[in-house]
């Protein structure tokens, strides 16, 4: 038997499991399973026991967290960390009135083809700490600062060493040498690329946008990477209205992402489907864009998700807790709508049912906070509110 653990001084424990708690007369707080004056038991990475504290069963370590809330670990699944470099400069530049196109990938994939293993993997490492620290605990890593097959396949298995969730965006953008044959590149993309990386994925992704793949790119590379046996992900309608979220919905991709600029058939498309829809908050925020309105694709009972986007051109930042705080104050989430999105709402995209929640026989994926209640995340935007994270039932540094 391995050592077990009680948590116990939990202020108030959000379980999504709405089957955990009666339910009050909003449902989105219902939704989150809430439950107060519990403990819980953690044994062998797993949680063991939950229940009212009293009851609680003897346990070889206890761990107080002095009113803090417990949470299911942040899953965040949408995510590029395997790059080389950053654009500091160009965000600068874009803060003085530079728009934002997606060409900027380029600088990076420029940077990242430079880039020694050890240099690649020391950066993606450095950022997934920081993602632990905000309590993140299962979280998707795409390739796509690579875009040859030597590159991909490296940011692929860099990626690999990190995460289950990899994904191939070998359909990112078309690189330089490539400018004058797209068709070109995309036979690579779709053949020797897409082989090279399909045994370190479970994903791909493509960029649907003007400046990236149009639709028929879109369409043939996505269909050849779901015959490879890849589940399938878009980036699609972020810098304007556009194909993507329907060919996602028409892929049965698990998530178009982005989602900034939706038409009314958008949202039915997705509310008629199980493709989630991911708000990338930090995306809008760091091209100062206009948020999405996530009260309507809620009002049509589309899955949403909420994820960081972390790339060092749009969204360099790993935050979950300030994508929460974003989604709430800009996109008109309530704070129990976008903990659930930033908890289940990713395990939802990532077609996980084991993450993004807290039961009896699932993984120890924790998240305590110093503040009593999950509102804080929301209600205090830009403060360190982790106090602890647990990772399959190890503790990590907050
Ligand atoms: O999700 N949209 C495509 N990819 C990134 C941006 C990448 C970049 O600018 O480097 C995104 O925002
Ligand atoms: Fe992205």
């Amino acid at each position: 038997m391995g050592r077990s653990v009680l948590l116990d001084g939990i202020g108030e424990l959000v379980t999504n499991d709405p089957d955990s708690t009666p339910g009050g007369p909003d449902p989105d707080v219902a939704a989150l399973g809430l439950r107060r004056d519990v403990a819980l038991v953690v044994e062998e990475g797993r949680i063991a026991w939950i229940g009212p504290r009293r009851q609680a069963p003897a346990a070889d370590a206890h761990h107080d967290v002095g009113g803090g809330a417990v949470l299911p670990g942040f899953v965040d699944s949408h995510a590029h960390l395997v790059f080389a470099g950053d654009r500091a400069a160009e965000f600068a530049a874009r803060m003085s009135g530079r728009p934002y196109s997606a060409g900027g990938i380029r600088s990076t994939v420029q940077a990242t083809r430079a880039a020694s293993d050890e240099a690649l993997r020391a950066n993606a490492a450095r950022l997934v700490a920081e993602m632990v620290a905000s309590g993140t605990t299962t979280f998707e890593v795409k390739s796509g600062y690579g875009l040859s097959v030597a590159d991909e396949e490296r940011s692929c298995r860099v990626a690999a060493e990190l995460t289950d969730e990899v994904t191939f965006l070998g359909g990112h953008v078309v690189p330089a040498e490539y400018a004058g044959d797209r068709i070109g590149y995309l036979d690579q993309v779709a053949g020797p690329m897409l082989r090279a990386c399909a045994p370190h994925a479970r994903w791909a992704d493509v960029f649907c946008e003007r400046g990236a793949l149009d639709a028929v790119e879109c369409h043939v590379l996505l269909e050849r990477a779901a015959r490879a046996g890849l589940g399938l992900r878009v980036h699609a309608n972020q810098l304007g209205p556009g194909p993507g979220v329907a060919l996602a919905v028409a892929h049965g991709a698990a998530s178009a992402d982005h989602c900034t600029y939706l038409s009314p058939s958008d949202v039915h498309a997705l509310a008629d489907s199980d493709t989630v829809a991911t708000l990338l908050p930090g995306a809008e925020l760091g091209t100062r864009s206009p948020f999405p309105d996530a009260r309507r694709l809620l009002a049509a009972g589309v899955t949403v998700a909420l994820a960081t986007d972390c790339n060092p051109g749009t969204s360099y930042t790993t935050s979950m807790p300030l994508c929460i705080a974003l989604a709430v104050s800009m996109m008109r989430m309530t704070p129990a709508e976008a903990v659930r999105a930033a908890t289940w709402g990713g395990a939802a995209a990532l077609r996980r049912t084991d993450v993004g929640r807290i039961v009896v026989g699932g993984p120890a994926d924790l998240v305590a906070l110093t503040a009593p209640s999950y509102v804080h995340l929301a209600y205090r935007p830009g403060v360190h509110l982790v106090a602890n994270v647990w990772r399959k039932g190890v503790a990590r540094d907050a």
